[in-house]
């Protein structure tokens, strides 16, 4: 049966996942413009880290959705809007798993270990060295920004709504607003 709104969970998962991918970007994009030294070795083991944790609630994130499902969109959308909100969806849930994936892969491949916070060896068995790598990473790097591209585009509907339509698409995914 179609849920009358987001659980508190599927709430709690979306702002995490948000905020974690917000200080990601920007954690990554200092960390490749540093010079070699330790803050790059700290922000790059920091980066893979929590994409990697990411990764873990995104799975989460996936399971809930499919046996929970999500409320049905705002009444008196136009046809369009409503075909352009799941279809970003779809490839904002697509993007959230393949970014880290990628960075998993290409990190495994290339150059150096995966170590969640130190504390658990999660390198890939992958072949190919830095050339594989590197293209792996190449993709991760351009997914990664394809992922905040539509993440903007997608903040900006949802405070379309807020602010100009004045519906309850954004209200229903704060925490405190348990009905439709
Ligand atoms: C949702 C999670 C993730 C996001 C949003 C993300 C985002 C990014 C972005 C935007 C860059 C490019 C920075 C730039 O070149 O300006 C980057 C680079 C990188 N990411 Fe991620 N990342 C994520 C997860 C991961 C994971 C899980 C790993 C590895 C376990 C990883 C490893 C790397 C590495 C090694 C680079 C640097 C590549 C280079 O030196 O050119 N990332 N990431
Ligand atoms: C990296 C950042 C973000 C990602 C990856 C993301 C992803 C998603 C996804 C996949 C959904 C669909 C949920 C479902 O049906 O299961 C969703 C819903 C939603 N998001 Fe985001 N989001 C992000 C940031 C934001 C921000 C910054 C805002 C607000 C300014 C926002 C507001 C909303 C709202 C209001 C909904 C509910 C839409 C509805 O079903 O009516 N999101 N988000």
């Amino acid at each position: 049966m179609t849920p009358t709104h987001y659980s508190s969970t599927q709430k709690a998962l979306h702002w995490v996942v948000a905020v974690l991918i917000a200080g990601l970007v920007l954690v990554a994009i200092t960390m490749v413009n540093l010079g070699e030294g330790d803050l790059q070795n700290r922000l790059y083991e920091l980066h893979k880290s929590f994409g990697l944790t990411v990764l873990a609630l995104v799975l989460a994130r996936i399971l809930v959705r499919l046996s929970r499902g999500a409320p049905e969109l705002e009444a008196g959308i136009p046809a369009w809007q409503r075909r352009a909100a799941h279809a970003s969806h779809a490839a904002l849930y697509g993007l959230i798993l393949l970014v880290p994936l990628l960075g998993w892969a290409g990190t495994s491949a290339c150059c150096a270990p995966v170590n969640w916070f130190g504390l658990v060896s999660l390198t890939l068995p992958i072949s190919g060295g830095m050339p594989v790598g590197e293209r792996i990473l190449g993709v991760h790097k351009l997914a990664a920004f394809l992922l905040v591209f539509l993440a903007l585009i997608h903040a900006a509907a949802a405070l379309h709504h807020h602010l100009i339509r004045r519906d309850g698409t954004l209200r229903r995914m704060l925490p405190g607003h348990g009905r439709v």
